[in-house]
């Protein structure tokens, strides 16, 4: 088993001996627990690049809104124990609440530009809490890489700008989204949806496909694609509501002409299930 660590002052002085005495590096993966292949492939990049490899789970409340799914959110420290097991990670870290936030944080991360568009416009403080707590976990870590999913793409691009913004002494590495063989991307919230609900969330993988066969017969136009996708989405039963399609370049910037690698994000509800997924056009595969 992993080492467990529920305190954050044996977190620090355990990364303290390895960093400075034995000269080891360290790999990083954030996560908030229930894991699923996705997390085993940051996992094993992780051990790839690194000496030791940590996994931090914690469910963090400051980037769940009010009304969100912070209470029903999946917790089984056991099963994620075991997969860790599994996976030879050295340290699982996870803190109690009282441990991240023995009183209410007076400061927080604002992150200005990246975060009004997107997941940002309709989760409004969502990436403030989660560049606190990531800034927090980099502090206690202090690990050399952190590794985190292509499947919340806006946070990469956040967490990136947070550690360039503030000069973090840490690399953020990139790693593609997992998807099942039906093409469902890999999220702990799959947990919730019931299997008519599973089926109809495919219909996010399958607007992809439709979108890149629409480009490739010649139609570069974003509105276009963005409407295609939409009626294809709210064609199945299950999906409730679109909160947004978008397509962008690389750094979120909203495109009016769909080009080589530019990349469609959407959010949908499939009955009460917020479900979010990006793709990168034309270099995406299952
Ligand atoms: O992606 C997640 O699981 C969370 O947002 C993170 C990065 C662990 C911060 O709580």
């Amino acid at each position: 088993m992993p080492t467990l660590f529920r305190k954050s002052r044996e977190m620090r002085n355990y990364s303290r001996l390895q960093k400075c005495e034995k000269r080891l590096t360290i790999g990083l993966v954030p996560t908030m627990g229930y894991l699923h292949d996705g997390h085993r492939r940051l996992i094993r990049e992780s051990k790839m690049q690194n000496d030791l490899t940590v996994v931090s789970i914690y469910v963090n409340p400051l980037q769940f809104a009010e009304g969100e799914d912070y209470d029903r959110y999946p917790r089984d420290l056991q099963r994620d124990m075991s997969i860790c097991e599994e996976e030879g990670v050295d340290v699982v870290f996870a803190p109690t609440d009282e441990d991240m936030y023995p009183e209410k944080p007076l400061v927080s991360i604002e992150i200005n530009g990246l975060t009004d568009v997107l997941e940002g416009k309709f989760r409004p403080g969502h990436f403030s809490g989660v560049c606190t707590v990531v800034l927090k976990l980099f502090n206690i870590i202090q690990p050399d890489r952190a590794y985190f999913g292509e499947k919340d793409y806006q946070q990469l691009k956040v967490v990136e700008r947070l550690v360039k913004d503030l000069s973090l002494n840490v690399d953020i590495v990139p790693v593609k989204t997992v998807r099942d063989l039906d093409g469902l991307a890999l999220s702990s919230r799959n947990s919730y949806l019931s299997s008519e609900e599973r089926e109809s969330a495919l219909s996010l993988y399958r607007s992809f496909l439709l979108a890149e066969r629409l480009i490739k017969e010649g139609k570069k136009d974003a509105s276009f694609i963005k409407q295609a996708i939409k009626e294809f989405l709210l064609s199945h039963d299950g999906v409730r509501k679109i909160d947004y399609v978008e397509i962008t370049d690389e750094n979120l910037r909203p495109l009016e002409t769909v080009e080589e690698s530019s990349r469609i994000l959407l959010a949908v509800w499939v009955g009460n299930t917020r479900l979010i997924d990006n793709w990168r056009i034309g270099c995406e595969q299952v």
